[in-house]
């Protein structure tokens, strides 16, 4: 059952390109220039009059959350707040007819975001799912729902089913940048020429686990590590403290790059390890900056950067380069090293991978 991996989150790792594919679909037209969406059940005048929307979810559903929040604003123009589920919900959110809530969670079960769900629809809001479970509570219970076909989910730690949400989030985010007009048809199908290459583009990553491996290994010595990155990068950074923490009980933590002098900076000592995400290219020289504010103080940093740039070997000791693709697809690269990065470091450490200590795989209480 595990298809000769020895453990359900290897498979579900390595089923990231077929979930890629299968989630894109037939919801890419033919000539890969637009997007179709008929699961949503919102017509064009109603997609026209949404003022805000709120993302909610939990864990690592609410990582893609934060890449989805940048992707919808960047392509549609429209301000969106990504909140934690049990935080959402006791927190009387301002919640109006013209918002849209969009709701993320593979299990469709997770207690705290079926009850943002029922909270948002009270309010009388356009409730979205992003779900893998087809007759999940949240499926039934949502107004629109788009299904992500990553299949089902084993390990949990969560692989493919994030990747899978990231998908589902720019093909509605490409969706609505076609309706509003906020996006020219060039620049859409761009962007879906890039997504239609991220599956190979992962194969091609995942190719090459075995340097992850060894650098995971070294990881492994270590009690705390920090991720830092910027705009997506960051949202990557969390993403990828949460797998390591998770599943290799190593602790970390995620900055925003630029946030660091402002006091996590005091943690930083003679070969602390610091993995530096330096995806976005536009943010490159800024991100440059912290990473050398962090090797001053002796941080041993590895650099997540794309593929062809000279700069950043230069600033750090060890390189692990993505695929190029365009600027907002870059997670659903970038996350897959760090995937691999827990899954290792677990594995060198002796833990139940598949199974972690202390967690379940859907959480239906509070
Ligand atoms: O089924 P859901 O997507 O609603 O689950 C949400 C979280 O419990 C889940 O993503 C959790 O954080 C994962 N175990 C992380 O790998």
């Amino acid at each position: 059952e595990k298809a000769g991996f020895d453990h359900f989150m290897l498979k579900e790792i390595h089923e990231q390109p077929k979930a890629y594919r299968d989630t894109m679909g037939a919801r890419l037209n033919d000539e890969g220039t637009a997007v179709q969406l008929p699961e949503l059940k919102l017509t064009a005048e109603q997609i026209k009059g949404i003022s805000r929307i709120h993302i909610v979810a939990c864990g690592t559903a609410y990582h893609a959350g934060l890449v989805g929040k940048n992707m919808i604003e960047q392509l549609a123009r429209i301000p969106v707040e990504t909140d934690v589920a049990s935080e959402y919900r006791y927190r009387s959110p301002i919640i109006t007819k013209d918002t849209l809530v969009i709701v993320v969670s593979q299990s469709g079960e997770t207690a705290d975001t079926l009850a943002a769900l029922r909270e948002a629809k009270r309010n009388g809001a356009h409730v979205l799912a992003i779900t893998n479970v087809v007759g999940s509570s949240v499926a039934r219970e949502a107004d629109s729902v788009i299904v992500t076909w990553a299949g089902p989910e084993i390990a949990v730690a969560s692989t493919k089913a994030y990747t899978s949400q990231l998908i589902a989030f720019s093909l509605f985010s490409l969706f609505l940048a076609q309706t509003l007009g906020t996006q020219t048809t060039e620049a859409i199908t761009e962007t879906i020429t890039a997504m239609k290459q991220l599956p190979e583009q992962v194969e091609s990553i995942l190719a090459r686990g075995d340097e992850i491996k060894a650098y995971a290994e070294e990881i492994a010595k270590h009690k705390d590590l920090f991720f830092i990155g910027r705009g997506v990068d960051y949202a990557v950074a969390l993403e990828g403290s949460l797998k390591l923490k998770e599943i290799s009980y190593i602790h970390s933590e995620a900055y925003p790059a630029g946030e660091l002098k402002h006091g996590t900076l005091a943690l930083i000592e003679e070969g602390v390890p610091v993995i530096a995400l330096a995806v976005q290219e536009d943010l490159f020289e800024k991100t440059v900056s912290n990473v050398k504010e962090v090797k001053a103080r002796g941080a041993h940093v590895l650099g997540l950067g794309q593929e062809g740039h000279e700069e950043l070997p230069k600033a750090v000791d060890q390189v692990f380069s993505i695929p190029r693709t365009v600027s907002l697809l870059t997670p659903a690269l970038s996350v897959v090293p760090l995937q691999l990065l827990a899954y290792y470091a677990s594995l060198a450490l002796g833990h139940d991978v598949d199974k972690p200590r202390n967690l379940a795989k859907s959480v239906t209480v509070e």
